[in-house]
């Protein structure tokens, strides 16, 4: 249950009967300290001061219509218009016994269609570790989304049209048009670019190549095709190392989109939305101008005829919206492309190519710094190969593990290394707010202390040991019964799960995930210093094991929507 929508909805409905205005909202917050209870309710004051009373008054008065006892133990009005409220241990034990352990989480029954558009590299190059921030949070979000029932459609959005392939086509018709070449897409990508460079004629016929690619010669499609290929099999092999559950049947890219283009610029037309600039065709809307009060073009047709990054996305906002009936569209991009997100979502909204319902959402991010604060390069400023940083991750991560427990087996250290490496570099990117730039640095996401992955992985391995000590069975039922404060202070946490997982559906942010995780772990050290398990007895052995079942089932669910296996050793 969602404890914090439920006090918000009831005291929201008191606030409303009060004064008489159907839309007064109460602010329900978690309390910063066990002194002001366990939840707080705010709003009160607001009211108060809209309805020019005592806020104290006001406060007691929605006090005593409010039927909280189910849940609460006390009630406090403190400091001019909060209400404290203390939930109760008996709710708290009969909760936590009604928990469907198999779920956790109650899912939605609301059948909406989410479309998510994620890593979606450009497939001229390898993936470098510029896509590894979109892979990572999208592909957490989507799990999410997944596990809470709603019907959830990946888009991986591949780049695979744009003129860079005129160059590649050229350069591997030069070669013969040997894919065995293909190995290292870098080098290809760099030969080509580098015959791009220094030769006219090269460059000219690169530019045939397009034109003749896109408009469906055969020779250059067949080529095309084995180079797109072999990119996106490079891609999915690192999509498995990382444990990212996009597939080959999510693999939408932009040719898919070719020939709805022509239709995309004919509808603009026909609503007379189309202005020529220098002989492109574009869009002008009033909200979007530069500083000098310019208007900005969204470019939709190219001089040439070509079309552009914008039209593509404008035919996938149809796809999206009319063929996969989606209610919501999520584009977790990086946060560069704020303005080309807001400029298609507007114009396909007037366009009528989405309609009015239907949310279009940028979940942008910010870049990935170097521990210098620029962005994250080689030492000769080259940009990272992803599949170069994946495995000095899982290196690092072995000798971190060989350091603590070296009498592993060889095979063992290695197994453990894999899920350690992968993990911390995933969850360091996760743990943090998607619209900052974040700083990727290698000890302080390896550190077995603060809100990291190995802590986590820890705190999980360290329950699950419990149970194994003491050859007991993690899944067998065992009843709560919540006595002592730390006992509480876990109940509560574990009991805001669903708020969390409801939350992070709203506004898709999985750093409030981690935070969450990293508290619970923390809230469930304190308890297991607190209130020993095995060495206690009868019913309070068994509650306390009741709560290290569900903080293990807890972690272990919280840890796998990020997309972080866990281990039961370390
Ligand atoms: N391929 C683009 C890039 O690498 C990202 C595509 C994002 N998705 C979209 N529908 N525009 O920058």
């Amino acid at each position: 249950m969602n404890l914090k929508h439920i006090l918000d909805q009831q005291i929201s409905q008191v606030l409303s009967e009060i004064s008489g205005d159907p839309t007064c909202q109460a602010i329900v917050n978690h309390s910063k300290s066990a002194q002001f209870g366990d939840y707080q309710a705010n709003g009160v004051m607001a009211l108060a001061k809209r309805l020019r009373l005592n806020p104290k008054e006001l406060a007691e008065k929605v006090n005593n219509k409010l039927e909280l006892s189910e849940f609460a133990e006390t009630i406090d009005i403190a400091g001019p218009g909060f209400i404290n409220i203390s939930i109760s241990k008996d709710f708290l034990t009969k909760q936590l016994n009604l928990l469907d352990k198999d779920q956790l989480v109650k899912k939605s029954n609301d059948k909406q269609i989410v479309v998510i558009d994620y890593s979606s590299p450009n497939l001229a190059k390898e993936m470098h570790v510029g896509h590894l921030r979109g892979t990572i949070i999208g592909d957490a979000i989507a799990r999410t989304f997944e596990w809470m029932g709603y019907r959830l459609i990946r888009q991986n959005h591949f780049g695979d049209w744009g003129t860079q392939f005129g160059m590649l086509i050229t350069y591997m018709f030069e070669q013969g048009g040997a894919t065995t070449k293909l190995s290292n897409l870098e080098t290809f990508y760099r030969a080509a670019k580098k015959r791009f460079d220094d030769d006219a004629d090269f460059a000219a016929k690169a530019r045939e190549n397009v034109v003749k690619l896109q408009s469906g010669d055969e020779q250059c499609l067949q080529l095309w095709k084995s180079f797109i290929d072999i990119s996106i099999l490079h891609c999915q092999e690192l999509y498995k190392k990382l444990n990212i559950t996009l597939t080959e049947n999510d693999v939408v890219p932009e040719s898919f989109y070719n020939d709805k283009l022509a239709g995309i610029i004919e509808t603009l037309d026909k609503q007379g939305l189309l202005t020529e600039s220098d002989g492109a065709r574009c869009v002008f809307l009033d909200e979007f101008k530069n500083k000098e009060g310019d208007m900005l073009p969204t470019i939709v047709q190219k001089s040439d005829g070509g079309y552009l990054y914008a039209t593509t996305d404008l035919a996938g906002i149809e796809y999206r919206c009319q063929t996969l009936h989606a209610n919501r569209v999520l584009y977790v991009v990086d946060a560069r492309q704020g303005l080309h997100f807001q400029q298609v979502f507007n114009v396909a909204k007037l366009a009528g190519l989405a309609d009015e319902k239907c949310s279009l959402e940028h979940l942008s991010y910010g870049t990935m710094m170097g521990k210098d604060g620029k962005p994250f390069k080689t030492r000769s400023g080259d940009t990272i190969k992803l599949i170069d940083l994946i495995e000095e991750g899982i290196q690092r991560a072995y000798t971190l593990v060989e350091s603590k427990n070296p009498d592993l087996s060889k095979a063992e250290k290695q197994r453990i290394a894999n899920v350690v490496g992968i993990s911390a570099i995933k969850y360091a990117d996760l743990s943090k707010n998607r619209n900052s730039d974040y700083i990727f640095d290698w000890d302080s996401m390896l550190s077995f202390e603060g809100n990291t992955a190995p802590y986590l992985l820890y705190a999980f391995a360290r329950i699950r040991s419990i149970f194994k000590r003491a050859q007991l069975d993690a899944d067998a039922e065992y009843k709560i019964c919540i006595e002592s404060p730390e006992e509480k202070v876990l109940a509560l946490k574990l009991l805001q799960f669903t708020e969390v997982v409801e939350a992070l559906l709203l506004d898709c942010y999985p750093n409030q995930l981690c935070l969450y995780l990293y508290e619970l772990a923390g809230n469930f050290m304190s308890f297991y210093e607190a209130c020993p398990v095995l060495k206690s007895e009868g019913e309070v052995m068994q509650s306390r094991l009741g709560l290290c079942q569900l903080a293990a089932l807890t972690l272990n669910q919280g840890l796998s929507l990020l997309g972080i296996e866990t281990l039961d050793k370390m």
